[in-house]
């Protein structure tokens, strides 16, 4: 026996719960803006990841308000044109949990979170000090999905990580310093610390 959805009949809430219940582990980022005055804001998003190496390119998928507004996150990439995406490890995964209460604008959930923002290298956005890595983006392009949905493509131009978390030689990223976690479906995340090696076979 199976079962089956035929998503064209599905609600938008319907539709939601089995796709992030599906598409699992999905990253987190915890994406920092400045709006227009420089006010800093953080908001975490697992609609997120990377799509192209060269240009290289991150995707965030960032909802409007339910009364069709933006998001604090969205009107700032719209106004400023860049952002920044910390990766979120275990370590800092309850204060990423408070960076997704809904503040209202210009509030500064880093300061709530207890996290230290550090001003950004070639963006106006801040990076998180506590944060395992980092990536400095400008707006490559922005796709309007239906009325209530943008997908956002950065380009990386810049990227910082923690002492540990990458080898500068061999650019080597070690997971287990980054201690990345992950959003499943619901509430639930998790952790990615059961890991294995797989070598393509040579034909
Ligand atoms: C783990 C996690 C993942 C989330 N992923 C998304 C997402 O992919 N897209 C989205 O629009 N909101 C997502 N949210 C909700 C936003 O973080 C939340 O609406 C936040 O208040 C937006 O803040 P802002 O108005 O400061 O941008 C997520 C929340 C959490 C806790």
């Amino acid at each position: 026996m199976s079962i089956s959805f035929d998503f064209e009949s599905l609600s938008e809430r319907e539709r939601y719960k089995l796709m992030i219940g599906t598409v699992v582990p999905r990253p987190i980022a915890l994406v920092t803006t400045v709006d227009e005055n420089g006010r800093i804001n953080a908001a975490p998003f697992s609609f997120f990841n990377c799509l192209s190496a060269d240009p290289p390119i991150l995707a965030l998928g960032v909802e409007n308000n339910p009364d069709m507004s933006f998001k604090d996150t969205g009107h700032n990439i719209r106004m400023t044109e860049v952002f920044t995406v910390n990766i979120v490890s275990f370590a800092i995964a309850e204060a990423m949990h408070v960076c997704g209460s809904k503040y209202p604008r210009g509030v500064d959930e880093l300061k709530h979170a207890g996290l230290t923002a550090v001003p950004g290298t070639k963006v106006a956005s801040p990076y998180i000090a506590e944060a395992p890595a980092a990536f400095e983006c400008k707006r490559h392009v922005t796709l309007e999905l239906g009325k209530s949905r943008q997908i956002i493509m950065g380009e990386i131009v810049y990227a910082h990580y923690r002492d540990g978390v990458v080898d500068p030689e061999r650019l080597r990223v070690d997971p287990a310093a980054l201690d990345a976690i992950a959003r499943l479906g619901g509430d639930t995340c998790s952790t990615i610390r059961d890991r294995f090696e797989m070598l393509t076979p040579k034909l």
